[in-house]
């Protein structure tokens, strides 16, 4: 049984991680900026002993250091540390505004930052951890999202790389996710009708849309002893659209 914290673990990509790490019989924080969304999760599931919810705004240092803290308190050690916090809006240059561009940097990168500066310590003591960051493949193809979540998942690319030497050398593996189009609430904000998603899913070649299942399962492997060769990774998750140029 493993410690698992999961940041932005209230919706879904990262609700579907927590919840698939209880069902299999680890301990899991979901810790989130909407707390009482992760409390009503975990109110409605059998695990819900294995569930614990935490507030965080990771735009802020005082709030990460904080609930790094408190997970550390009720589990002791974090064993697998998934970073799945994000938001996006579909914007052109033009449309960009300086605040929206601050936000989304300051929730998406400086909270991966603060995540990591935070939680990685308590790894390298026990030279042993694995961090699993969702990134996106939008950042390989510029499409989906807009400029400034682009710059930040691509952001996200370069702050994982630099830490593989540094954190491999003691135990701890690193490693992004990069799906793309995956059912969720971001998803449909981004393409809100069923003309849009089937126009999508005709992009895609194996003929659907991604799941939350199909990005736990694969975090949920990355967290094993199998898995430990493989390290400072991006891996795409897009039923082959990437490389078809789509
Ligand atoms: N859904 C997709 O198709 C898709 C594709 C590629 C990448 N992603 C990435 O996957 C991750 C999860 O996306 P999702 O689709 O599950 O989104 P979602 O909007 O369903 O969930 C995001 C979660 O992050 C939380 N959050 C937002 N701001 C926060 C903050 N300041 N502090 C703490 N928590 C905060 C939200 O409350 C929510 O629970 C994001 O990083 C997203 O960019 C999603």
């Amino acid at each position: 049984m493993d410690n698992v914290l999961i940041i932005g673990g209230a919706a879904g990509i990262g609700r579907k991680i927590a919840l698939a790490f209880a069902e299999s019989g680890n301990q899991v924080a979901v810790a989130d900026i909407n707390q009482a969304a992760a409390e009503e999760m975990i109110q409605q599931k059998a695990e819900k002993h294995r569930l614990h919810a935490f507030y965080v705004d990771v735009s802020s240092w005082e709030s990460v250091e904080k609930m790094t803290g408190q997970v550390i308190e009720k589990m002791g050690h974090i064993d697998t540390f998934v970073f799945s916090a994000g938001i996006t809006k579909k914007l052109g240059l033009e449309e960009v505004e300086w605040a929206l561009w601050k936000k989304t940097m300051a929730v998406n990168l400086h909270g991966l930052f603060f995540s990591v500066k935070a939680i990685a310590p308590f790894m390298i003591k026990r030279k042993q951890g694995n961090i699993i960051i969702i990134g996106s493949g939008s950042a390989i193809t510029g499409s989906g999202g807009g400029i400034q979540y682009y710059a930040s998942k691509g952001g996200a690319f370069g702050f994982m790389r630099s830490l593989v030497k540094e954190l491999g050398s003691y135990g701890v593996n690193v490693n992004v996710i990069a799906p793309r189009v995956i059912e969720s609430q971001m998803l449909d904000s981004l393409y809100p009708t069923e003309k849009a998603k089937q126009e999508m899913i005709k992009e895609i070649p194996i003929g659907r849309l991604g799941k939350p299942e199909d990005i736990s399962s694969l975090a949920q492997y990355l967290s094993k002893k199998e898995a430990s060769y493989i390290h400072g990774q991006v891996l795409i998750l897009d039923g082959g659209r990437t490389y078809q140029g789509k």
